[in-house]
């Protein structure tokens, strides 16, 4: 890992044998992006990738100078107004009005490791042989703003790491408009822009589109990062596949209003920009004072999605998710919430939790209901103290009683919300968001409160620190119902209303920093509705979130496998709900809602005591596998092999890291009569190793990976008693385990 700088040239080369990125400083003393793909040879200079040329219509930086144009230049992080218009990663207005700045070189420095990132989550290394960083000093004379432009790049994975920081060093307030996290300029606009997106219960499915001149984007505006877009998007050549071709990701590290943008220029080069939302955000900046910006993760694969998914899966599993859950098998558990909703009383969550035992579950959960007033959605939320009237013994009586199972107890809480009917609000009307003197809306009847107030943080984590410390709790469900609207502060001043969305976050990361730091042997799990804020801000502090309300199997495929995109399978919150299916009414086999949820952190949400003997059995059997593979499904190397968006199979296969060990998932969608044959090529094997099939035949790993595994079903073969011997929605397993290493030659 090198990160050059050529004086003579003004070259910053950072390399690491994988990926290589260029910037140089330019005549003008601005930063230039000369290259980022697959590693190059280093050389003094890359001068021949700065293409100046006069053209009409253009606007030119010096007097007497027809070919030196900002436009024409691809830039490093480009402010806006003096002759770049396409979107700038930075935008400063002034004492004046102006938003005009020039940012020039200043000094440079490289040091080992990485720096933390004050108040925000960020990727990390656990020494600082793993990563160096660069930090570019850039500054606008006229109004003494610096800009440290931070970029770590890591030594064995293709990734780059991105942030900017400001600091007001001059004599007058500034308002920050736009603080991208990064801006790329790429040579030419041959790519698809993949995004992952939907809504509430279909979250993150992947579309792709091919680049065209203007703007394609995605973005939040809603408080979170949304169950309509994630912050993360893919630029790949139109014939990358899974498994071949080049793909560009990227990943914002934060959980409010972001926008990830690709610009096609009038030239074909593609500029992404990618960070807090501009929309309604402004941030002022004192003298003295300094702004942090989240950071965005770059990641280059040569090889395919496939490789560039790995990259962020064991990234942001090891170097992104932290503390005493972060490298182990997660428990599997069981909600309550699909099984009662509402309606529980302490003996019937015992009984569920009983039988929950007796299968071998390791975890109760109890979901949303148990405090201050809360029977319905419409009153409680704020008070984070036990409901006597519902649960006797309180929360700490019913956490001891489940413990005394022989199994552990987590607890559900949407700790930034209130309801009007609750002691929080009647004590503190004012500490909701609100706008003075307009309407203020309300999702689920509840209203959110002003994270950006640290007294409003303080008072909730004295609730919940009380809760923690008293009862054995080992788990919590953090959950988020609704969007933000209205978005004012009452403490905040006029200029400073532009802040309300940033600080709001900031606050939600305080308390999380602040209970995970209390707690650190508790399992947090994030929760927005489902996947509403399903990113990897929220990753830091939970290493596990629940992908999704939609529980049906057959939806969850599609899910799933979009949120694997970006996100490693021991972070996607997944479990086995009732058939028929609540969201969709769906009946899907017991078999395949298990055979769904194993491949995430799994576990049961549905009332065990309802089931026939003949499915606890099967409960029992599925627990038993988990516990024997989850080490490899979580933790392994996760392949996707055929994909929901494009056919009626869906496969995918996680492998260990020693490669002795595959589980692979097959989905059939709907049933079919007199079908083709079928096989799927493996990935990921050694293809110097045989491996048995669930016990029976053996096959070289480079029979399994390029003839393919036969996966012919009863859709394929002979009626039995006159009818197809396979359904809709059928699935298996198939454990592959080393026999032998096979001889040289075979
Ligand atoms: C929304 C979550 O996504 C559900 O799992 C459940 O916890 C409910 N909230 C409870 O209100």
């Amino acid at each position: 890992m090198s990160i050059y700088f050529e004086e003579k040239s003004r070259t910053f080369h950072l390399t690491n044998g994988m990926i290589s990125y260029i910037i140089k400083v330019l005549r003008n003393d601005h930063l230039g992006q000369l290259y980022f793909g697959k590693a190059v040879d280093h050389r003094e200079d890359f001068d021949y990738l700065v293409e100046i040329v006069q053209r009409s219509m253009t606007i030119y930086a010096y007097p007497g100078d027809m070919k030196f144009a900002i436009e024409h230049l691809k830039q490093e992080y480009p402010a806006y107004g003096s002759g770049d218009y396409r979107q700038p990663a930075v935008r400063v207005i002034q004492k004046n009005g102006s938003a005009v700045t020039d940012f020039i070189y200043e000094s440079h420095r490289v040091i080992d490791g990485k720096p933390k990132l004050e108040g925000l989550p960020a990727t990390y290394c656990e020494s600082d042989e793993e990563a160096q960083t660069l930090i570019l000093t850039v500054r606008d004379s006229l109004t003494g703003v610096k800009i440290e432009l931070l970029y770590t790049l890591f030594a064995d994975r293709p990734v780059l790491a991105r942030s900017a920081r400001f600091v007001n060093e001059g004599a007058d307030d500034v308002y920050l408009d736009e603080a991208m996290s990064l801006s790329l300029d790429l040579p030419d606009c041959d790519y698809e822009f993949m995004q992952l997106s939907g809504a509430w219960c279909r979250e993150r499915y992947i579309y792709s589109t091919h680049l065209r001149p203007g703007i394609q984007s995605v973005e939040s505006t809603r408080g979170a990062s949304s169950h309509n877009h994630n912050p993360f998007v893919v630029l790949k050549r139109p014939h990358t596949t899974e498994d071949a071709g080049e793909a560009i990701g990227f990943s914002l590290v934060y959980s409010g209003n972001f926008i990830a943008r690709a610009e096609v220029d009038h030239y074909d080069v593609t500029r992404v920009t990618m960070g807090i939302n501009p929309l309604n955000f402004s941030w002022k900046l004192e003298p003295g004072e300094s702004f942090q910006t989240p950071e965005a993760v770059m990641v280059y694969s040569a090889n395919g999605l496939n490789a560039m998914s790995q990259v962020y899966h064991k990234l942001y599993q090891k170097r992104l998710a932290r503390g005493y859950w972060r490298d182990r098998p997660r428990p599997i558990l069981i909600n309550n919430w699909e099984a009662t909703y509402f309606d529980f009383t302490e003996e019937k969550l015992l009984s569920i939790a009983r039988t929950a035992k007796d299968q071998g579950i390791e975890m109760f959960v109890l979901d949303d209901g148990w405090y201050g007033n809360r029977i319905n959605d419409k009153s409680g939320l704020g008070d984070w103290y036990p409901n006597l009237n519902r649960l006797e013994n309180g929360i700490v009586g019913l956490a001891e009683r489940i413990e005394e199972l022989g199994m552990k107890f987590g607890l559900w809480i949407e700790p930034e919300m209130v309801n009007f009917d609750s002691d929080l609000y009647r004590a503190h009307p004012d500490w909701v968001i609100q706008t003075p003197g307009r309407r203020m809306s309300h999702g689920r009847n509840q209203y959110v409160l002003d994270y950006g107030r640290k007294e409003v943080v303080d008072c909730i984590y004295e609730m919940l620190e009380k809760l923690l410390s008293e009862a054995k709790i080992s788990y919590i469900k953090w959950d988020m119902n609704r969007s933000i609207s209205e978005a004012f502060s009452g403490v905040l001043a006029a200029d400073r209303q532009g802040e309300v969305m940033h600080r709001y976050i900031l606050g939600v990361y305080d308390l999380y920093e602040r209970l995970t730091s209390a707690f650190p042997q508790v399992l947090f799990e994030s929760c927005a509705s489902g996947g509403g804020r399903f990113d990897p801000g929220i990753l830091y502090y939970a290493p596990q979130g629940w992908v999704s309300d939609d529980t049906d199997a057959c939806e969850r495929l599609k899910i799933q496998y979009g949120t694997t995109m970006c996100y490693p399978i021991s972070c996607m919150g997944s479990h086995v709900s009732i058939s028929p299916n609540h969201q969709v009414r769906r009946a899907t086999p017991m078999k395949t809602r298990a055979n769904v949820a194993y491949f995430g952190t799994f576990g049961y949400e549905l009332d065990l005591n309802a089931l026939p003997q003949e499915e606890l059995d099967m409960v029992k059997d599925q627990v038993a596998f988990m516990k024997e593979y989850r080490e490899v499904i979580q933790y392994g190397t996760f392949y996707r092999l055929a994909s929901p968006f494009e056919g009626n199979i869906v496969c995918w296969m996680c492998v260990s890291e020693d490669q002795n060990v595959a589980v692979v998932g097959w989905y059939k969608i709907l049933n079919g009569v007199n079908m083709p044959f079928s096989r799927v090529r493996l990935q990921g094997l050694d293809e110097k190793k045989s491996y048995c099939i669930d016990g029976g035949e053996s096959y070289s790993g480079s029979e399994l990976m390029h003839i393919g595994l036969i996966t012919s079903d009863g859709s394929a073969g002979e009626l039995v008693d006159g009818v197809i011997p396979s359904c809709d929605f059928d699935s298996r397993l198939y454990i592959l385990k080393v026999d032998v290493d096979l001889p040289e030659g075979r």
